[in-house]
């Protein structure tokens, strides 16, 4: 276990939410623009009609498909700091799911898309802001850094078995990261969600299955906001928190030279 001290979400000026448009991007989104540190929300994603309705309710926002070349993105995201300097957390919602069955013909197309998306985009995304984060930290402000992992990265579905390696791999990276930030002000936070009420599912038409199991939005949404205002390091709930407790361990990493 890190001996990290925690930041709360309360200190951040400004926040952006990548995957902003819809579940729980959207929830945390809106959770966040009403504490009263009142930050600065910039919601983002690809569907206009979600960003319209998001500035109706006085939020920020961005239209940006994280799949968009290496350049272009360093491009968005440098003047997005230009725009808003004081810029100190990232919320990376952005994800998608396909199911897959290897035992017959599988679409290569989509599962490089859903490695891309869930992990390479994040992963790229990530470290277009460090710069401006160390920038903060030396300036002893502190910022955050918050993927969205799954309790999927801990225990896999074997019906989406690349997009639970996919959260995997970002679980992974999350965990190496915090350790390379351990002596800045960057705050490196994961959130583990459980099955929760969205529309990730609804491209696979098992949305109304799930939604008997899933756990509301709203509830989800009060549980992830109390772990991120009291600063926690892992924010799991619901069966991810029960999974999350009984593999901790694997949240050690070798020692860095
Ligand atoms: N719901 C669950 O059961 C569950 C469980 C564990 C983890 N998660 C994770 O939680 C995060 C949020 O998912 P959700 O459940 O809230 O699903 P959702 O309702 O489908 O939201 C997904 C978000 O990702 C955005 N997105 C997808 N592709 C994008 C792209 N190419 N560029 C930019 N944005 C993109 C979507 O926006 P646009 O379509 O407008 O671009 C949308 O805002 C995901 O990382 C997901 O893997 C969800």
């Amino acid at each position: 276990m890190e001996s990290i001290v925690p930041v709360s979400i309360d200190k951040a000026k400004c926040v952006l939410v990548i995957g902003a448009t819809s579940g729980i991007g959207r929830a945390l989104a809106l959770a966040i623009s009403e504490l009263p540190s009142c930050p600065t929300v910039i919601a983002a994603g690809r569907r206009q009609d979600r960003l319209k309705e998001l500035e109706a309710k006085n939020l920020e926002t961005l239209e940006l498909d994280v799949t968009t070349d290496l350049e272009t993105l360093t491009e968005t995201v440098d003047s997005l700091v230009a725009k808003y300097p004081q810029l100190d957390a990232v919320i990376l919602a952005s994800g998608i799911q396909y199911q897959h069955d290897f035992t017959k013909d599988v679409d290569l197309n989509l599962v490089v898309k859903e490695i891309y998306v869930n992990y390479l985009a994040v992963v790229s995304l990530i470290s277009m802001f460090i710069s401006h984060f160390l920038k903060l930290s030396a300036d002893g402000l502190p910022s955050f850094i918050i993927p969205i992992t799954s309790g999927l990265g801990l225990m896999p579905a074997p019906q989406v078995l690349n997009y639970s390696a996919s959260k995997a791999a970002l679980r992974s990276f999350t965990t190496s990261l915090r350790k390379q930030f351990e002596s800045t002000n960057i705050n490196v936070m994961e959130i583990i969600p459980p099955l929760v009420e969205s529309e990730l599912h609804d491209e696979q038409g098992i949305t109304e299955r799930l939604s008997k199991f899933w756990m509301p939005l709203d509830e989800y949404t009060r549980k992830t906001m109390e772990g991120l205002r009291k600063g926690d390091s892992h924010i799991a709930a619901g069966m991810a928190e029960t999974v999350y407790k009984r593999f901790e361990a694997l949240d050690q990493v070798y020692p860095m030279n």
